[in-house]
Order: structure tokens, then sequence, then C-alpha cells
């Protein structure tokens, strides 16, 4: 079964075409019967949440969400990403679920900041990246340029797949370069509606290219992809619907099946027997009117049964899972059982967080889903003092959640939140205002990023003497170095070589 699965995410900077192609990745796959369909629905659903309010006036999708749709046989499981830069956070975690991306570049704009931070997010995981260039029938730059841009910027072999027969006003089609054949554009909204020629002539300036890039590249290796060393590179224009279904046959033919995770213990194969998986992302209040939060589980290995016990790494005891949820684009449904690959839903009062694995045996542990240093720090006060219980629930609750991660100073009363990005301090008032009824205001913090230390127990005493002022506990109990500069962490990694400092901790 797991050989039939594709986990996957689109990674682009905003504005490249993701949402676009989104829609008509699903529509190709059945899922969805008319494109606009995945903006409607998601402003329908946005509007269900009070602080979700916040990315309608910004225009951008902030939660990530899950869309399961069927091919040929083949389950494919696309999971969103938010592409604004700010939520950087919940991005790099919805990758550690997947198994594949493919980056979706704009013709006019090649690689953009957002598509190579993302990219690098990508390599640290040697996830395979399948590449889109998008707007083909608009004016862009050369295809030679573009290619090259990818090769050098990201240190990739580049296998271009197809190639545009002319751009923006010449564009005349898309030719598949391993067939010959040209999908062409039809009507007066020059569409891809099915049209292809067979023997097509081509312009002499596209032949030319052609002939170039065909010596010019590497040919396709399907290990070299899968490595993460080279890319197939795909010309298409998501909105008139070229190169779309070229994209799926990509995922499908190419893209790898459910690969095994990570443990300390080493890998836990797809084939294991056992039930487990881990919990990349959790969603509270997708219905105001039940204070409910969604686990979003990628299972790992086993066939996942509704009803199955499974083991919480962070609880000890066993939950039951009675109403596990698929994400079909048009709807969720309860699941009867699930494979590798898959994700599912698991609807929870706050007893999943982010990173922990479940497992039949309570005997695995997933590593490998980080949490970052913050690159914000702000000191929270309470308008209402009398309020500091329901503050600390809310600050406990919403960094289970990835919110934000919050660090308790071992001296001092002023709790500290630290994020990767500004929008999430937006969030942050607005959801304790509507959720907690929290009064809270942000104030500059005296320190500037923070690192997770280990060590022995002795070196970790010997730095707290002298340290004191800029220790604190995050939400686990962990101790944290909170430092005034990027400077000082240098400064104190050189003076305590004993000791670890990390700009990321694994959970
Ligand atoms: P994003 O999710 O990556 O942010 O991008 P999105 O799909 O929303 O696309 C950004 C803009 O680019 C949209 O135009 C969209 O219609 C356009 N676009 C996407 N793919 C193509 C393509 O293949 N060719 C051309 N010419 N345009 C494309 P917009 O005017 O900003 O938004 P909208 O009001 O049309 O939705």
């Amino acid at each position: 079964m797991t050989a039939s699965r594709r986990t996957f995410a689109i990674i682009s900077h905003p504005d490249a075409g993701k949402t676009t192609l989104t829609e008509k990745l699903l529509l190709q796959g059945g899922a969805i019967h008319l494109a606009g369909e995945v903006k409607a629905r998601g402003q329908a659903r946005r509007a269900r949440s009070d602080w979700m309010k916040i990315e309608q006036q910004r225009g951008i999708s902030v939660t990530s969400s899950v869309m399961t749709f069927e091919r040929d046989g083949i389950t494919f499981n696309l999971l969103d990403t938010p592409g604004h830069e700010d939520f950087s956070e919940d991005t790099y975690r919805t990758l550690t679920a997947v198994d594949s991306a493919i980056m979706v570049i704009d013709a006019a704009k090649g690689i953009e900041p957002q598509t190579r931070k993302l990219f690098e997010v990508c390599r640290l995981r040697s996830v395979p990246i399948i590449t889109f260039v998008n707007k083909v029938d608009r004016e862009g730059r050369a295809c030679f340029d573009l290619l090259d841009e990818v090769a050098d910027m990201l240190a990739l072999d580049v296998c271009p797949m197809s190639w545009p027969v002319g751009m923006g006003g010449l564009f005349e089609g898309i030719l598949d370069l391993g067939t010959g054949k040209v999908s062409r554009p039809e009507g007066g909204s020059r569409e891809f509606l099915g049209k292809v020629d067979e023997n097509a002539e081509l312009p002499g300036e596209v032949a030319e290219e052609v002939e170039l890039a065909q010596v010019g590249y590497p040919e396709f290796d399907i290990d070299a992809y899968r490595g993460g060393d080279l890319t197939p590179v795909y010309f298409g224009s998501a909105l008139k619907n070229f190169g779309v279904v070229e994209l799926i046959e990509a995922i499908a033919n190419f893209a790898p099946p459910p690969r095994p995770q990570p443990t300390e213990a080493g890998p836990v194969e797809p084939d294991n027997k056992e039930v487990s998986g881990f919990i990349f992302k959790v969603q509270a209040n997708m219905d105001p009117m039940h204070r409910d939060r969604i686990a979003f589980m990628r299972l790992v290995s086993g066939t996942f049964k509704r009803g199955m016990k499974l083991t919480p790494s962070g609880l000890g005891k066993p939950i039951a899972v009675h109403s596990p949820i698929m994400f079909f684009a048009q709807d969720r449904e309860i699941a009867d059982s699930a494979e590798p690959g898959d994700i599912i839903g698991i609807p929870n009062h706050g007893t999943l967080r982010v990173g922990d694995t479940l497992s039949e045996k309570n005997q695995i542990r997933f590593t490998g889903l980080p949490n970052f240093a913050p690159e914000i720090l702000r000191r929270v006060a309470l308008k209402d003092p009398t309020k500091t219980k329901q503050l600390r629930k809310a600050l406990d609750d919403l960094s289970e959640e990835g919110v934000i991660q919050v660090f308790y100073p071992e001296i001092g009363a002023q709790w500290i939140v630290g994020v990767v990005g500004q929008l999430q301090l937006d969030v942050l008032i607005s959801r304790l205002e509507a959720e907690y009824k929290v009064e809270a205001m942000l104030e500059a913090a005296p320190f500037d990023t923070a690192r997770w230390i280990k060590g022995s127990d002795r070196a970790l005493d010997e730095f707290a003497e002298f340290n004191k002022m800029n220790l604190a506990k995050d939400r686990d109990g962990d101790p944290v170095f909170m430092a005034r500069s990027a400077w000082d962490v240098g400064y104190q990694r050189e003076r305590n070589p004993d000791l670890t400092f990390s700009a990321t901790k694994e959970r």
C-alpha cells in the first residue's frame, strides 16, 4: 500500500502561483470540480475563527492544511504550507512530514528569497524537489537563465523535462522533451484544453534552444533526484493549465513513496507492522464552539485502524483514537484506516503536542522535529495583573501548539515569548484576547536571541552561577541561555567549551 502513497508539499515565494497550482492539481485529481474552490473554501473556513481575521486582513494564509486526492490508483497527500515569510516555523515543521516537494518559480522572477529559504529546509532533510517554472504564458526570463540560476543558487543539477514554445505573446505551447509532443493553447483564453500535436514543427529559434538544452544538461536520473542532487524542471502555466498533468505524473512516477523516519535507535521503515507516527502541527479552535484542537499526525509505519490505542511520547498513557479525520479537499471525513504517508487529524484537548511520537508500544521516538531559535523576543506585560494564572495557561497552550515559544526567566517575574516572525506576535495578542480573555502588551526584551544549552550538571551549574540573569527555562523545563546578541552567544560558547549552545531543539 505504501508504494501507492505520495506525500508532498509545494514551496514557493508568495505570488509565484502556489494557490493556483494547488487548485489545478486538485482539479486534475478530481478532488474539486471548480477552480477557485480552494480560496473560497479557505475563506469560509477562516471566517469561522476570530484570530484568523488577521489572515483575512493581510490576505495571507497562516494555517496549513492537508489535501488528499487519488488518481490512477495513487493517493496524493498535498500538505499546504503557508507562503508568508513570517510563518516559516510552521512551514518548516510541515516540511518534516513530506517525502518530496514541488518548487514553484515565477518565470519572470526566478529564485526569490522565500523559495531559497524553504529549499534549504528541504535540503537539510534531503527532500527531493521537482521544479515548476510558472507563468510562461507571460513574458519571462530566458529559459537557460532560469535553469542556470536554479543550478547555481541551489547547487543542484537541473534537467529540463519540457520546454516552452515561446513565452508571453509568442507562447504557442509546451514541448515534452521526452516524447516530442506539444500541448497547445486553445480558444480565446488560450488555455490547455487537451489539444496535443504529435509531430509539431517548432519555430527555428525554439528548435535551436531545444537542441542546446538536450546536450547542455545531464539526463534525468531518478536516483540523483531522490537523493536531492538533481531537480527535473517543468515549464508551464498553472493559470492556463499547462504542465499540471505532467507534474502529477512526475510525482506519481518519480517522487519517493513514504520514507523511513529517523529515531535515535535507527530508522523506522514504513512496512514495520507497529503503528507509529509523529505530530507535526497542532491547530486549535478550528471550531470556536468547541475548544478542540486537531493534532496532525504523519503516519510512519503500520496500518492505522480507527479506535486504535496509541501512546503519545509526551504523555505515557495510551489514548484511543476514535474519530481520526482525513482531509479530502472537499470535506473532512472520519477515517477508518490509514497507511504510512497519510496524515490524520486527531481531535484532542491539549494532550498532543508538536513533536510527539505516537506508537502502539511506546518505544519509538522520532527525532528531527526542531524548534527554531527565536529571532524576536518580547516581554509579556499584563494590563490586569490578577490574570497571571490565565496568562501562564495561555502561554503554555500556545507554545504547545507551536504558535510561540515561551521562556520563563530564572530571575524576575516577566515571561518572555519568542517567535521567528512578527506576524506570530499579532496572532498571539489576538488569541490571548479572544480565547483566554487576557489583555496583554508586548514590551522590548533585553535579549536578542536564545540558545538551548546542554552539558553535564556540573558544567550547567557553573554556567548558572555566573549567568543567572540570562537563564530561563522553556516550556519543557529545559535550560535556555538568553543572549543579548549573537556576539554574546559566540563569547559564551568560547568560554564554556563543555556546553553546547544550540539554535534548534529537537523534541
Ligand atoms: P501564491 O499562492 O503563490 O501567492 O500565488 P497565487 O496562486 O495566488 O497567484 C498569484 C497571482 O499570479 C494571481 O494573480 C494568479 O492569478 C497569477 N498566476 C498564477 N499562475 C499564473 C500563470 O500561470 N500565469 C499567469 N499569467 N498568472 C498566474 P492575481 O491577479 O494577483 O490574483 P487573482 O486575483 O487573479 O487571484
